[in-house]
């Protein structure tokens, strides 16, 4: 499949590209072509020095507009606060049958800790946005509490479950086969991606967890 993720430069990004490239063809995207493909070389040196002749897949960079078309999955792995624009940027690029996923979660910190935005500001969830700012077009939410830290080391698993969203039933299926793609996460369906906020709203809660308790990298796993 060809997977590109805009804002593919960020952490998550990173371990997107290093989890998917042993099947897939990837494209980092960035708002600066160059910087796109400077971090697209580098995953690409240390998915080889680690997979060798295992990878199947290559990475490159462009900048998120080229980034966008004739992709069959499209990751949006930008700030919650970027959405509007970057979606104006992308939208008449994405072929109708793209997939489109998004990690995002609107999240800030103050003085009692982390906090999702939508309920302190009365602002939309970010699937909530997305589908605002791309009508018509298939977007699936998941990914919301995996840490990068864990998503990048691809010498261990993740041993984690995470929460997928969306509307339209082939979408979600082509999304979980990626899902499991990543070793040791299991996809589970939440529900319809008016639900998405319930999966957004468990990352703030788990950093402040995290915190409280000293555990690093949390994830859940429903058991
Ligand atoms: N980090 C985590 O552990 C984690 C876990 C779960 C979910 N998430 C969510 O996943 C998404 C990506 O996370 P991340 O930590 O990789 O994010 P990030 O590092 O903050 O940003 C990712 C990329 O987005 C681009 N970007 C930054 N500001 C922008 C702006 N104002 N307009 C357009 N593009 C902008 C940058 O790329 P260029 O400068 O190259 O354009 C940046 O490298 C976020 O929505 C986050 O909430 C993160």
């Amino acid at each position: 499949m060809k997977i590109s993720i805009i804002g593919g430069t960020g952490g998550m990004g990173e371990g997107f590209a290093l989890r998917w490239v042993v099947n897939h063809d990837i494209t980092i995207g960035s708002r600066d072509a160059e910087k796109a493909t400077r971090s697209a070389e580098l995953y690409m040196n240390a998915a080889l020095s680690s997979y060798g002749n295992g990878m199947k897949g290559t990475i490159r960079g462009a900048d998120n507009i080229s980034s966008s078309s004739d992709s069959d999955i499209l990751i949006l792995s930008v700030p919650y606060e970027s959405i509007k624009l970057t979606c104006e940027s992308i939208s008449s690029n994405i072929r109708k049958d793209c997939i489109i996923v998004s990690p995002i979660v609107p999240m800030e910190r103050n003085d009692a800790g982390f906090t999702y935005v939508p309920f302190e500001k009365n602002m939309k969830s970010a699937a909530h946005l997305l589908t605002q700012n791309l009508p018509g077009l298939k977007i699936v939410s998941a990914f919301h509490t995996i840490s990068e830290v864990k998503l990048k080391n691809i010498n261990e698993g993740l041993d984690s479950d995470t929460f997928v969203c969306g509307d339209d039933q082939d979408s979600i299926t082509k999304l979980n086969q990626l899902i499991v793609e990543i070793k040791g996460l299991r996809p589970l369906y939440l529900g319809p991606l008016s639900l998405s906020y319930q999966a957004e709203v468990l990352t703030p809660m788990l950093l402040n967890a995290s915190k409280k308790n000293k555990i690093k990298h949390p994830g859940i796993k429903l058991t």
